[in-house]
């Protein structure tokens, strides 16, 4: 008998920004034998060198995965998955929506060229403000809504989780935790629904600790920068961008919270914010709908309205419009 051998292509994934974050996601992707990582961005040479450098750290590591810098956008065709992750930090001097009309420029340019090559991709989106650029990317792509997705949640939530691990001194293997909303001070870090082996946190620790961890979890991306001086986390959100990536290309159905476009779910509608949602080969598969409170639905209208707001600001610049 013959063994039919399909036509085989390793899985591709293009990662758009080759900084810090970029650079440290192509480099999880590639040791944990993923898919065939392209590296683009816009500084001449930035992406080749830091390619060249990550093939010769595989190479010590009998890894084998294909990893290519380039400026040039013909190299990112046929992507499975395409992450964003280029922008700018927001710098002294320059005011919020300074930072959003720049980065909703980069994030228009770098979407339109990438999905005109990679018209079947799913688009993960990494960039700040995470939510609006989210929105803008799937506006730009023209691509189903199922197919554009923004990562912050798994950030936040793991943020969480990490500061309830520290409080009480146990491993953060055993704790779960869910933030909903946009990536932003509105953020909700929901408690009631976080807990450590199924018992919530609420059982385990005083409200007044459990409301200092929550402000620390919306602070969480702020205490880095300060503590850093100079740029913004890394590691851990290029861990979370990882997780997503890995369920869409291995197909895992997975749940994480995620920015995701919502069509009534939770009373709103026409906007992309942070909810759980089930993630596969095909993007987000299902939006699924907690059971909340008044004042958590409260609470997560409240981050919805801030994203509004910057989503109206933006499309009020008539390049956007
Ligand atoms: P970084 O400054 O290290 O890297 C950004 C890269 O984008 C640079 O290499 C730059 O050359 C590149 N770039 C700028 N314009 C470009 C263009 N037009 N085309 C292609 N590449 C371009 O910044 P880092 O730390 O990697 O963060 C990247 C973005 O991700 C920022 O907007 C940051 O705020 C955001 N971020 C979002 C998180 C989230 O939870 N959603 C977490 C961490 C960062
Ligand atoms: C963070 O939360 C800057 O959004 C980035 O670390």
């Amino acid at each position: 008998m013959t063994m039919q051998i399909q036509d085989y292509r390793s899985p591709k994934v293009t990662v758009i920004g080759a900084g810090n974050v970029g650079g440290m996601l192509a480099q999880r992707i590639a040791k944990q034998n993923l898919a065939d990582v392209v590296l683009c961005d816009i500084v001449q040479g930035k992406p080749q060198g830091i390619a060249l450098d990550l093939a010769q750290a595989h190479t010590i590591s009998n890894l084998d995965r294909q990893i290519i810098g380039t400026n040039d956008y013909s190299d990112t065709q046929d992507s499975d998955v395409i992450v964003i992750t280029a922008g700018l930090p927001r710098k002294e001097g320059m005011s919020r929506n300074d930072l959003l009309r720049i980065n909703a420029g980069i994030v228009k340019d770098v979407v339109q060229k990438a999905i005109a090559l990679s018209p079947s991709a799913i688009l993960l989106i990494v960039s700040n403000p995470l939510d609006v650029m989210t929105y803008l990317a799937w506006q730009i792509s023209g691509l189903p809504p199922q197919r554009v997705v923004g990562m912050a949640g798994v950030l936040d939530a793991a943020r969480f989780q990490t500061f309830i691990a520290m409080e009480l001194g146990i491993s953060t293997a055993d704790i779960y935790t869910t933030v909903l909303g946009g990536h932003g001070d509105l953020m909700l870090p929901l408690p009631r629904l976080s807990t450590v082996n199924g018992v919530p946190i609420t059982e385990l620790m005083s409200q007044e600790t459990i409301s200092r961890l929550v402000e620390r979890t919306r602070n969480g991306g702020a205490e880095i920068v300060k503590l850093l001086q100079n740029g913004s986390a890394y590691f851990a959100p290029s861990a979370a961008a990882y997780v997503m990536v890995e369920a869409i290309i291995s197909d895992r159905h997975r749940i994480f919270p995620a920015a995701a476009h919502l069509t009534g779910e939770y009373g709103l509608k026409d906007i992309f914010m942070g909810v759980p949602v089930q993630l596969g080969r095909q993007g987000v598969e299902k939006v699924i709908e907690l059971q909340l409170l008044d004042e958590e639905i409260a609470s997560l209208h409240a981050s919805a309205a801030s994203i509004q707001e910057n989503i109206n600001l933006l499309y009020s610049n008539e390049s956007f419009a």
